[in-house]
């Protein structure tokens, strides 16, 4: 038997006699199974006390039941959207604000409200939620409402065919109801048959392949089957018009002009407080009938919110007293973002359980926000624009290969040089020390003007401190193959 066989086998491994590297345990020393004294791999990471109760409460997918420092703008969509429940068509709400305020949760828990009160007073109700960062096109939005509300129209058609059904059949057996939804027998069949017609006339829109007009009447057709109020909520409705203008927005405004017995209004949600630069002016207009601004939670609301959740999250004493008010502290930092705040709390509370610590500290927090700041930056760099890789990489090898800061001048003519070995187009100077500034607003360089007297001004350019991995980024990158372990040439420059 050659070596080769004998070392591709797993169970011969412990039979090697050689002295040499050998991780397994030789037969006669191997443990019985049964032994329990040996630990699993396992058992040391679970021993101690768990911290948490509920992780998941600190999750996004988790819709909290009350919203702190929320109470105003709930009231305020509340108002607006009352007149659903006395049969009249509430205005179209925008809601702003930036990422974490508030937005989606709120607008959610008001939803949900109101279909509650649709139900106890018997007002027909429908609120239907939209993520338009998922269903980004007018196709896919319309072929989504449409869907759902065949879908409830089916349902209720096998309803009330049943309960015409019933009818009926007691009619027939001579012990009638006391109340008939129809006068008389002919009237009941007959009735039971177009109900039967309609079941056949819906047909679900398929994922593709219909023309965006034919998709549009399917949705028509079946909101107005039935009457009802319909909020639209569309999340992230920035995202929509991006990806595929604003003609959903417009078909959607006007479709009240055309509906019989049911009426539509729309709640846009967006993070972009600019995004309706780009509407047509009467998409504008109609959508943004009520505004209302989230705005950035401070530190101490941001406290707040985090210990409403972490008395549910967390076992009782497993965060020492520092540790709230340090992730509301970082969170405030970042636009008072209460998604970050809880992802903080979170990472720390998971850092706390790996290292079998049984309360959370400062240090875990701090260990937390340098994670989530890492996994931000390879986040954004590995989605960004070919070209700013390029800036990117040549602004880390002059890190690497350079002592001192570098400056634009260099950092382009290391740029060029990339260029030329992967035969990219290049960039003039000028939109080079654009894509800088844009990589100095996300965080991932630090570009500082410098004055160089009568010289005149240039930028010192530095990599944020997790150069290593933003590399590794780059690298990853299939385009980035090619170029293996570039030197920059870097001209001696008396500036
Ligand atoms: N006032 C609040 N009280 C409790 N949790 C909140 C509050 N505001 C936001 N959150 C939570 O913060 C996270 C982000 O909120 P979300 O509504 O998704 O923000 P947005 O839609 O504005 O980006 C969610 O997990 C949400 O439950
Ligand atoms: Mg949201």
């Amino acid at each position: 038997m050659s070596d080769k066989n004998q070392r591709s086998n797993p169970l011969s491994a412990g039979l090697d006699s050689g002295g040499s590297f050998n991780r397994f345990e030789t037969g006669s020393q191997r443990k019985p199974t049964a032994d329990t004294s040996r630990g699993s791999l396992f058992d040391e990471l679970l021993e101690g006390e768990p911290i948490f109760d509920d992780k998941d409460v600190l999750r996004p997918a988790y819709t909290p039941s009350t919203l702190p420092h929320r109470e105003a703008k709930i009231n305020e969509m509340a108002s607006i959207l009352a007149s659903a429940l006395r049969s009249e068509t509430p205005s179209n709400i925008l809601i702003y604000g930036k990422t974490g305020t508030g937005k989606t949760a709120s607008s959610k828990y008001v939803s949900e409200e109101l279909e509650r009160a649709s139900d106890r007073y018997e007002l027909p109700c429908h609120v239907e939620y939209v993520n338009c960062e998922v269903i980004d096109t007018q196709y896919r939005v319309f072929a989504k409402l449409a869907n759902t509300f065949i879908d409830n129209n089916l349902n209720a058609i096998d309803a009330q065919i049943e309960l015409l059904t019933e009818q009926v059949r007691s009619l027939r057996a001579g012990d009638g109801p006391e109340e008939l939804t129809m006068d008389n027998l002919p009237e009941l069949l007959d009735r039971i048959q177009a109900l039967e017609a309609d079941q056949e006339n819906f047909e679900r829109v398929p994922m593709t392949g219909w023309p965006t007009d034919r998709v549009y009447e399917a949705f028509f057709d079946a909101v107005d089957y039935q009457e009802c109020v319909v909020i639209i909520m569309l999340d992230e409705i920035d995202k929509l018009v991006e990806k595929s203008g604003d003609d959903t927005l417009y078909n959607l405004s006007r479709i009240n002009s055309d509906l019989v017995r049911s009426r539509v209004s729309i709640m846009g949600i967006s993070n972009d407080l600019r995004f309706t630069d780009t509407l047509d002016p009467r998409v504008r207009s109609s959508l943004g009938e009520e505004e209302i601004v989230f705005p950035p939670y401070d530190a101490n609301q941001l406290r707040d919110i985090l210990e409403h959740r972490a008395e549910v999250a967390f076992k009782s004493n497993s965060l020492t007293e520092e540790v709230i008010p340090l992730c509301a502290a970082y969170a405030a930092q970042e636009h008072g973002d209460a998604r970050r705040a809880l992802d903080l709390l979170r990472t720390a509370g998971e850092l706390c359980e790996r290292d079998q610590s049984d309360r959370v500290e400062v240090t875990h927090v701090k260990r937390a926000q340098e994670k989530l700041e890492l996994d931000r930056i390879i986040e954004v760099v590995r989605t960004l624009p070919h070209q700013s890789k390029l800036v990117l990489y040549a602004t880390i090898l002059l890190d690497k290969y350079t002592d001192s800061n570098s400056k634009t001048g260099e950092v382009y003519d290391v740029y060029r040089q990339l260029c030329e070995e992967l035969g990219s187009d290049c960039l003039t100077q000028r939109r080079v020390t654009s894509l800088i500034s844009e990589l100095d607003m996300l965080g991932i360089i630090n570009a500082v003007v410098v004055s160089k007297g009568r010289y005149g001004r240039t930028k010192e350019i530095s990599i944020s401190k997790h150069r290593d991995e933003t590399e590794a980024v780059l690298s990853s990158d299939s385009r980035f193959a090619e170029l293996g372990d570039v030197q920059p040439y870097i001209q001696a420059r008396f500036d």
